[in-house]
């Protein structure tokens, strides 16, 4: 990594604009920008907000650097934790077949398809823009499908997936203000928003994906430990399916992991 001058002016002008990483976001630029004015526009870019994972085009999940820019979702370090979740059950299967709904850039497909050699993947999202990056981050071969929900996937697959993992957009509608200002300015509000309690495309993926899974198979799904709650609350997962959850470090994330018993 490319080393920053003492008194460095990009780390003060990164820090006066509010980046907690300053340092590293200063030599993560400098290693980016081909010139000086270059630099100088990047610097400007990021102070004004732009997230550091669109300027330069990729971001770090696990030891994967996947393609990222701008206009798509940027993988969050939270969705570790599914991304572990889901390589552990597609290991714990012989020639696995996995699917990550609501794929964005395939963060989680993409670790599944780095740790579990042979194992069979598609992803689902409904923007062309992410799922171009997913192409990207993938091996040749998976299945890439664009449109609503499970609603592309071929014919083929029903009864048959192993595993589905998913981080649907579940950021209740009433917190859109709460976002970090790079999600709420920079991220497509459909990538984050989930209705009144932001559980809107979590309860139709957990309908839809009973069709998609062989028995016994998982869906794993990302969200906070609220929501999770509040699922098993209102018997939301229906009797097809025996719930647990994996708690987060952080306290809130919570993978909901929702087994098909029938
Ligand atoms: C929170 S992002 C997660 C992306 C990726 N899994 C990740 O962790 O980086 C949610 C994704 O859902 C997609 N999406 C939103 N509504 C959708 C729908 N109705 N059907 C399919 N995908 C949808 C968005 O385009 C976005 O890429």
């Amino acid at each position: 990594m490319t080393h920053n001058p003492p008194d460095d002016p990009v780390v003060a002008l990164l820090r006066g604009a509010g980046c907690v990483f300053a340092e590293q976001e200063a030599a993560i630029l400098r290693e980016h920008a081909r010139d000086a004015t270059e630099l100088d526009d990047l610097c400007a870019r990021r102070a004004s907000g732009q997230p550091l994972e669109h300027l330069v085009g990729w971001v770090q999940f696990g030891n994967l650097r996947l393609s990222v820019g701008p206009g798509v979702f940027v993988p969050r370090q939270r969705s570790l934790l599914l991304a572990r979740t889901a390589v552990a059950a597609a290991r714990a299967r012989v020639s696995p077949l996995v699917l990550e709904a609501f794929c964005g850039v395939a963060p989680i497909a993409a670790s599944v398809a780095n740790a579990v050699p042979g194992v069979g993947l598609h992803v689902v999202d409904a923007d062309d823009t992410a799922l171009a990056f997913a192409r990207r981050n993938l091996p040749g071969g998976s299945g890439i499908h664009l449109g609503a929900g499970l609603g592309p996937l071929p014919t083929h697959l029903r009864g048959r997936v192993d595993v589905i993992a998913a981080v649907p957009p579940y950021v209740p509608d009433s917190a859109r203000g709460l976002l970090a200002p790079e999600a709420r300015d920079h991220e497509p509000p459909r990538a984050l928003l989930g209705g009144p309690d932001g559980l809107d495309h979590v309860t139709a993926l957990i309908s839809a994906a009973r069709e998609w899974l062989a028995v016994g198979g998982e869906l794993l799904v990302e969200m906070n430990t609220a929501q999770y709650d509040l699922i098993v609350r209102d018997g939301r997962a229906g009797p097809s399916y025996e719930c647990s959850a994996v708690s987060g470090d952080d306290g809130q994330t919570a993978v909901a992991r929702l087994r098909r018993t029938r």
